[in-house]
């Protein structure tokens, strides 16, 4: 008897357990299925959203209407302001203020719409202070106090502002290893990896027409996808050529467009004083012209010009229009290594000082997206986000 029960218990149990076995197996299962769809949904996941975005009609313009919404004030009414005066960027013809027409190829519509924050306009330097007259001066920032350099950097500000591109300021750490000018080699690279494109100036550089897209002017000197970095060519004397009497690029002023081709190019570039690659490259590291005869000796013949590489005349994009070589005169973006004092001077020409205050105020007031201070970061300069 007992041992039939014995039996019987047994034979219960071994149901019961066979049953566990089962609703084990099953948990495990789903367990396993649910685990699999996750690690399948999460390695396909940048794979499908890409394809998902890509498929959405003008995500980029609705995400700029949506930003739109959330314009600050100031800037809707600045931008309310111009728009009545912005050139089209389908226009492909533009007459200057001295009535000389510029014509856009008519192979060269590659832009069509506004770029919005795809695009950055980028200053930098190591010495910003906070005196009267800087960037990073308190408000009011007063004509009797501005500093050539801030002028330039408002000027660059106010563009931006007008046509809705993104805008940094950067103060650039210092390297021992090398003139100061080298910064903007990094961190145009760097500024490259949250931006599709970025424009460069420096600080005695600026734009002649606010009115006039940046995108329009990309049209005009050819900038289209394959395009990884455009620079004005410098006055052709002696002493702006490379040894094979080639004329450097002005690095003063450099647009360039986000791909894994010109990241490569501007660590080549940034590596050039290491002398690994360029052995000869080693002195440019203090040696004028720095970084923009490292890129004009040794980086640019590694590229196809006209096509990877876009060199903008010196007439356009160099120079200026009182500079007695009258095949300089900076017509869209003048460069006034002559005259620095011409920042200020242009800058009030064409807006008045009270405008000027409120512009300076509302950088001063947004800081915290306008303004970076990479002052602690060492070199090599890596996964700085700009
Ligand atoms: C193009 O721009 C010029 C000014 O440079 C202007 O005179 C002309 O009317 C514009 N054309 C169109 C179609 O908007
Ligand atoms: C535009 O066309 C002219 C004449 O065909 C040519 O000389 C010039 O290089 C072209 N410019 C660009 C940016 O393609």
């Amino acid at each position: 008897m007992a041992g039939l029960i014995a039996s019987v218990s047994g034979g219960w149990n071994g149901i019961i357990r066979k049953r566990r076995y089962w609703s084990m197996f099953g948990i495990f299962a789903i367990v396993l299925f649910f685990g699999y769809s996750l690690f399948i949904l999460s390695t396909e996941y940048d794979r499908v959203s890409k394809i998902i975005n890509f498929l959405k009609p003008n995500k980029n313009s609705e995400q700029e209407n949506n930003e739109e919404v959330h314009l600050d004030p100031f800037i809707a009414e600045l931008q309310a302001k111009y728009k009545p005066t912005l050139h089209r960027i389908d226009n492909s013809t533009f007459v200057t203020r001295e009535g000389y027409k510029y014509t856009v190829n008519d192979t060269n519509h590659y832009f069509t719409e506004p770029l919005g924050k795809r695009l950055l306009i980028l200053d930098a330097d190591s010495r910003l202070e906070t005196e009267p007259g800087h960037m990073l001066a308190p408000p009011p920032l007063t004509h009797e106090d501005i500093k050539r350099g801030t002028a330039g950097m408002m000027n660059h500000f106010l563009y931006a502002m007008i046509h809705g591109y993104d805008y940094r300021l950067v103060k650039s750490p210092k390297d021992p290893s090398r003139h100061g000018t080298w910064s903007k080699v990094p961190l145009i690279r760097e500024a490259l990896k949250t931006h599709d494109f970025v424009v460069f100036l420096d600080s005695d550089a600026n734009f002649q027409y606010y009115n006039l897209p940046y995108e329009w002017l990309m049209n005009l000197w050819g900038v289209n996808g394959d395009t990884l970095a455009a620079m004005p060519e410098d006055p052709n004397s002696k002493v702006n050529q490379d040894s094979n009497g080639w004329v450097l690029w002005n690095t003063g002023f450099v647009t360039a467009q986000q791909s894994e081709r010109t990241q490569d190019m501007f660590d080549r570039w940034d590596n050039c004083p290491s002398g690994e690659r360029y052995k000869e490259c080693k002195h440019w590291a203090f040696d004028w012209a720095h970084e923009q005869a490292a890129f004009g000796a040794f980086v640019r013949y590694e590229y196809e010009v006209g096509k990877d590489l876009i060199a903008i005349s010196c007439m356009d994009g160099n120079g200026a229009s009182y500079i007695g070589d009258k095949k300089c005169g900076g017509v869209f973006v003048s460069h006034h290594w002559g005259d620095k004092d011409r920042t200020i001077k242009q800058l009030y020409d064409r807006l008045d000082g009270h405008s000027v205050e409120e512009l300076h105020r509302h950088f001063h007031e947004n800081q915290e997206t306008y303004y970076i201070n990479a002052e602690k970061h060492t070199y090599p300069i890596k996964d700085l986000t700009i």
